[in-house]
């Protein structure tokens, strides 16, 4: 083992906060193949009766996601939703403007929710505040929600869905505050018309729980003015306010690339003070929450995309085929998110199936997990509990755009009924195992499950259909205990998830 070596401490009794669950959430877009030839596709031999893909619901199973983003997206600022219920032949096709391509409408918000319940998640709803306002807004809730009775649950029992979807988080919007939107708004704009919408839609139900629009990504220009403008006029009216922010290597730069969590660790706290700016100068005694609805790397795409001819229904958009350098950075924004867990109770991997995804389709053909699906797996399955605030000390880097990165990012996870403490850590160092020493504290009666390692010789490595398991978790050894102290290398450029038991 090398001589790079990080401590960390656990308390039992030095908790953070409760994970919401949500946060493992991720969406679905009316976008390229991520529902037509992604989870939709009748004619696949793997089709069930619904003509959902049973392969990828297989998938998105093992994901554990409970919480899936819905149309949208760019996609929902043109949205008329009445184009996607009712009979599937007399639905009209329609122009997407914000892909440029063809939307035949076989899918809608029934089929959305049917599948969602097959793949065992709720849907987060999303509103069109582009080129429409409260009065659809309020329609489609009623629609959704109330159970029957008046013209638009009676619409929806007559589509054949007699039971209400009483879905419960919807979003007012999506990036309203980005010039690329259809119906783009300025801040005051934008905030005017999501107070409204929010108003008479929590008259239709009064259970629901609104997500106002935040900055389309740190570098916006109105960012954060957006989010003081927006919360003034919002505040009393929602629950969250949302982040978007995407992540990329285009110079090549890995350590650099690697970082990456730490600008997304920055966003976070930016966001947090300006709801609490907004609390105090309303002397207000709610706490908003954040929704980062949007994250992920997205980059290998974007030239391919240019080339796309317009108007074609269900392109190949946004394929990023993702590297195991990706899932390192996915390991790290994941661990950034967990660390919020007291503000942020909501987010959303951007996006599910083949659209910048963990889960890749060929239309007619099989399917595969690509390199980010491990990380994300990981956290959602063993990362449910409390989060534990544990002090860690290590070396550092400087890179390009940061200085002080340290090698290692972890958090650490307590399930009290499970009695399993689970650690998720990258080692940032692309040449030297590190050392992780853990003094286990009140946790020392705990023994090591399992330590599972994603590593790789090669940085660009990816999953494809050919050869789906490239870049696969392993179990390592290596780790050993001396009284409460736990030492586990970890190795060069890698993901782990090193996990505990008290029984
Ligand atoms: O997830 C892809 C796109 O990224 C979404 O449609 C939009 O909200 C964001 O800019």
């Amino acid at each position: 083992m090398g001589t790079l070596a990080s401590k960390m401490a656990l308390e039992r009794g030095f908790t953070v906060s409760e994970i919401d669950e949500r946060l493992y959430g991720s969406f679905i877009e009316h976008l390229g193949r991520a529902v037509y030839g992604g989870i939709y596709e009748p004619e696949h031999s793997r089709a069930d009766d619904a003509g959902f893909r049973t392969d990828v619901l297989e998938m998105v199973k093992e994901l554990r996601v409970p919480i899936v983003r819905y149309p949208g997206g760019n996609f929902v600022s043109g949205y008329n939703w009445e184009d996607g219920v009712g009979p599937v032949a007399e639905r009209p096709v329609r122009r997407d403007l914000a892909w440029q391509t063809t939307e035949p409408n076989w899918i809608g918000t029934n089929e959305f929710a049917l599948w969602a319940k097959r793949a065992q998640s709720e849907v987060m709803m999303a509103i069109n505040l582009g080129t429409r306002g409260p009065d659809e807004a309020r329609n489609l809730v009623e629609y959704c929600n109330h159970q029957s009775g008046s013209y638009w649950s009676d619409l929806r029992v007559k589509h054949g869905v007699k039971d209400p979807h009483k879905f419960k988080v919807w979003c007012l919007g999506n990036e309203m505050d980005g010039p690329w939107q259809i119906g783009h708004k300025t801040a005051l704009e934008y905030g005017r018309i999501a107070c409204e919408s929010a108003k008479v839609m929590k008259w239709v139900d009064p259970s629901i729980e609104l997500v106002a629009c935040g900055s389309s990504n740190r570098q916006m220009p109105t960012f954060p003015e957006w989010e003081a403008t927006v919360l003034e006029h919002t505040y009393d009216h929602v629950e969250y306010i949302s982040l978007h922010n995407y992540y990329g290597n285009r110079d090549g730069d890995t350590a650099n690339f690697l970082a990456r969590s730490l600008d997304m660790d920055a966003f976070i706290r930016s966001v947090i003070a300006t709801c609490d700016y907004v609390k105090a100068k309303k002397r207000s005694k709610k706490t908003m929450y954040l929704s980062f609805d949007e994250w992920n790397v997205w980059f290998h795409s974007n030239e391919a995309d240019t080339l796309l001819p317009p108007w074609s229904v269900a392109p190949p958009l946004l394929e990023d085929l993702y590297t195991f350098e990706d899932a390192l950075v996915v390991g790290t924004l994941l661990i950034t998110l967990v660390r919020h867990a007291d503000r942020i109770k909501m987010a959303s991997l951007a996006q599910l199936v083949n659209v910048i995804a963990p889960i890749m389709t060929k239309t007619g053909g099989g399917s595969w997990r690509q390199t980010i699906f491990y990380p994300f797996a990981h956290m959602s399955q063993f990362g449910r509990g409390v989060v534990l605030h544990t002090p860690t000390t290590g070396p550092m880097y400087d890179c390009k755009d940061f200085t002080d990165v340290p090698y290692l990012e972890s958090v650490s996870v307590w399930n009290e009924a499970e009695q399993q403490l689970t650690i998720f850590a990258v080692n940032r160092h692309l040449e030297e195992t590190l050392r992780l020493e853990c003094d286990l504290g009140d946790f020392s009666s705990y023994k090591l499950l399992e330590h599972i390692a994603m590593t790789s010789e090669n940085l660009k490595s990816r999953n494809t259909l050919e050869n789906p398991d490239a870049v696969i978790p392993v179990r390592q050894t290596g780790a050993s205990k001396e009284g409460r102290v736990l030492t586990v290398p970890l190795s060069a450029a890698s993901w782990n998830v090193i996990r505990l038991t008290g029984k």
